[in-house]
């Protein structure tokens, strides 16, 4: 079953984020840092986020803004101090500092327009996999979307994550760009709205 991402799921889903991707950008922060991700995802109007429950208990979930940069604004207007506290943390790092040094190579622009929807984080628990789970929350955010009247979407992954590709593939995204981030080679890929694809 899918329902939308509550701030009752953040700690869950922060703790899934630090177990499935420990090697995220976003990781290096911390489980702290990541539930306050996770809880802007649940509050705000410009972000789109569902849950996908295997027998009423939460195993995926996916995380999208339909406004990258409103919904960016809210996120250091609520939580900028604590932010601010976990990224001083962070810098202490040597590898956290090297991470965070990339991440001013990521896009801002996919292709010649600046990017506004984006599809940012999604999890399945290993239990689920295989089962289509990741293609429906994709189909939940793209309904949202079109319901939202947005007409082009962005997600960037790995390189190396086939199986993400494959899936995105499916629903017509096509790569725009490449960039360098957490020492690792990503995409930027981009769907135009009106040549979606429907879920396999
Ligand atoms: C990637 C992930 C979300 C997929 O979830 P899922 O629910 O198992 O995905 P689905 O069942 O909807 O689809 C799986 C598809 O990927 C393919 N796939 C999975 N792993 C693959 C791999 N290593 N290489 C190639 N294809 C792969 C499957 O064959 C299937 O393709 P098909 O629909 O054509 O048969 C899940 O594995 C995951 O949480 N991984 C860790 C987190 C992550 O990498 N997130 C993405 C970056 S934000």
């Amino acid at each position: 079953m899918i329902r939308v991402l509550t701030q009752a799921d953040a700690t869950w889903a922060a703790q899934q984020h630090a177990a499935l991707m420990p090697n995220s950008v976003f990781a290096a922060f911390g489980v702290g840092f990541l539930r306050c991700f996770y809880r802007v995802f649940a509050q705000s109007k410009h972000a789109v986020a569902y849950v996908w429950e295997d027998a009423s208990k939460p195993a995926a979930v996916i995380t999208a803004t339909s406004n990258r940069s409103a919904f960016l604004r809210g996120l250091i207007l609520r939580h900028g101090p604590m932010l601010a506290a976990y990224a001083v943390l962070g810098l202490m790092h040597k590898p956290c500092r090297r991470l965070v040094a990339q991440l001013r190579h990521y896009p801002r622009h996919g292709g010649d327009t600046p990017i506004q929807a984006e599809m940012i984080f999604i999890t399945v628990d290993p239990c689920c996999r295989g089962k289509k789970v990741a293609h429906r929350l994709i189909e939940a955010v793209l309904s949202d979307y079109a319901a939202r009247r947005v007409d082009r979407v962005h997600v960037t992954i790995e390189r190396a994550n086939a199986g993400v590709r494959r899936i995105l593939d499916g629903f017509g995204f096509k790569v725009v760009s490449s960039f360098l981030l957490a020492d690792k080679q990503n995409d930027l890929l981009q769907l135009n709205m009106a040549e979606r694809g429907t879920t396999p």
